[in-house]
């Protein structure tokens, strides 16, 4: 089956084609980066309106590098879930028409499950698994038993952890988009030269989430606080003390996962899977196999959508014309006992 996906959640509109959820025979994504940079964040209104105009040109360049024409396209698959409305919306309206015009299916699929299955199109993977969502709006550690299929173990209690690098780059202007940028300067930086807070939530029902707000106020407000001896307040040693406390609060839940649930695998995604320290540290981790997807496939793409959506659309699992867009997913909260 050739399934066309199609990605608005945020500031890149993508879209691509993939053959039985696992061979990527196109994958465009034209990012508005560059669009939202004076503002030093995303613009829902400005992305919006860029999808609107943009929607078409990226789905005709995904068909035609794909070199597969729409009449042969088997259904398509769309983010409708979680994400910025009026973004969502686009790709969502869009979607719907085209498969009202060439008569096939479609379904609207979750972003972040469709994250977690960006790997399955570079490896063969068999579940369960750890699966680790690190994303600008998501930080779930969580235990996958299926395509569909997830249980959060934790989560953050405030911010994503993208979302932290996102704010530490705006306050300390060390570039956009933030994640990238801390990532590059933290290279020219000393990680030690900071030691800011790692927050024990270690009790109970938060045993496996996460917290940013307190490092971002340290990283933001208490910086001397925290400073090693005289360590220079340069922005490439913030950078790099800061992340190696990002990574850390997050690898500190993530062993703990792994040590009580007896997952062997780990599977991870979201954009800021993309980060250098966070890749090396999950692949170090001894006698788990960990799989991570390619830099292109870590952040927002429209393959990534098209594979998920191709395992609903095998079943025989369509979406109504009624499904309207969510910028929330509540199952993403954890299930107390
Ligand atoms: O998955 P994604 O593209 O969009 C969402 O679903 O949110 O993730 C975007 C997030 C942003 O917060 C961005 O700063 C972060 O991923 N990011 C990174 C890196 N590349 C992207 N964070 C840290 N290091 C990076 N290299
Ligand atoms: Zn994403």
């Amino acid at each position: 089956m050739k399934i066309l996906g199609i990605e608005t959640s945020c500031d890149e509109c993508a879209a691509s084609v993939v053959e039985d959820g696992k061979h990527v025979l196109s994958n465009i994504v034209a990012t508005q980066i560059e669009l939202h940079k004076m503002y030093n964040g995303v613009v829902p209104e400005i992305a919006s309106r860029l999808h609107t105009e943009w929607i078409r040109s990226v789905v005709k360049e995904a068909t035609t590098e794909s070199g597969i024409d729409l009449s042969v396209i088997d259904g398509i698959a769309v983010t409708s879930r979680p994400g910025l409305v009026g973004s969502l919306l686009v790709g969502l309206s869009f979607a719907k028409g085209l498969a009202l015009a060439i008569n096939k299916p479609y379904i609207g699929v979750n972003h972040i499950m469709a994250h977690l299955y960006a790997p399955y199109l570079e490896h063969d993977i068999s579940y369960p698994y750890l699966g680790v969502l690190v994303s600008g709006g998501h930080t779930i550690i969580s235990r996958v038993t299926g395509f569909n299929e997830m249980e959060v173990l934790g989560t953050t209690i405030d911010d994503a952890c993208g979302e932290a690098f996102d704010k530490v780059a705006k306050f300390y202007d060390l570039g956009y988009p933030g994640g990238i940028a801390i990532d590059r300067l933290s290279n020219e930086g000393d990680p030690k030269s900071f030691n800011f807070p790692n927050p024990s939530l270690h009790k109970g029902d938060h045993r496996y989430d996460v917290s940013y707000s307190g490092l971002k106020t340290a990283v933001v407000n208490q910086l001397d606080q925290f400073r090693n001896g005289n360590s220079e307040k340069t922005k490439a040693n913030i950078a790099a003390s800061f992340q190696r406390a990002a990574v850390s609060i997050l690898m500190k839940r993530v062993k703990l996962a792994l040590k009580d649930t007896g997952l062997k695998r780990l599977v991870a995604g979201g954009g800021v899977v993309a980060n250098s320290l966070l890749r090396s540290e999950l692949l170090d981790l001894e006698n788990v196999e960990t799989i991570i997807p390619s830099m292109a496939l870590c952040t927002d793409n429209a393959a990534m959508i098209a594979g998920l959506g191709f395992h609903y659309l095998e079943k025989g699992i369509a979406s109504e014309y009624s499904l309207n867009a969510s910028a929330r997913v509540p199952s993403f909260r954890k299930k107390y006992p």
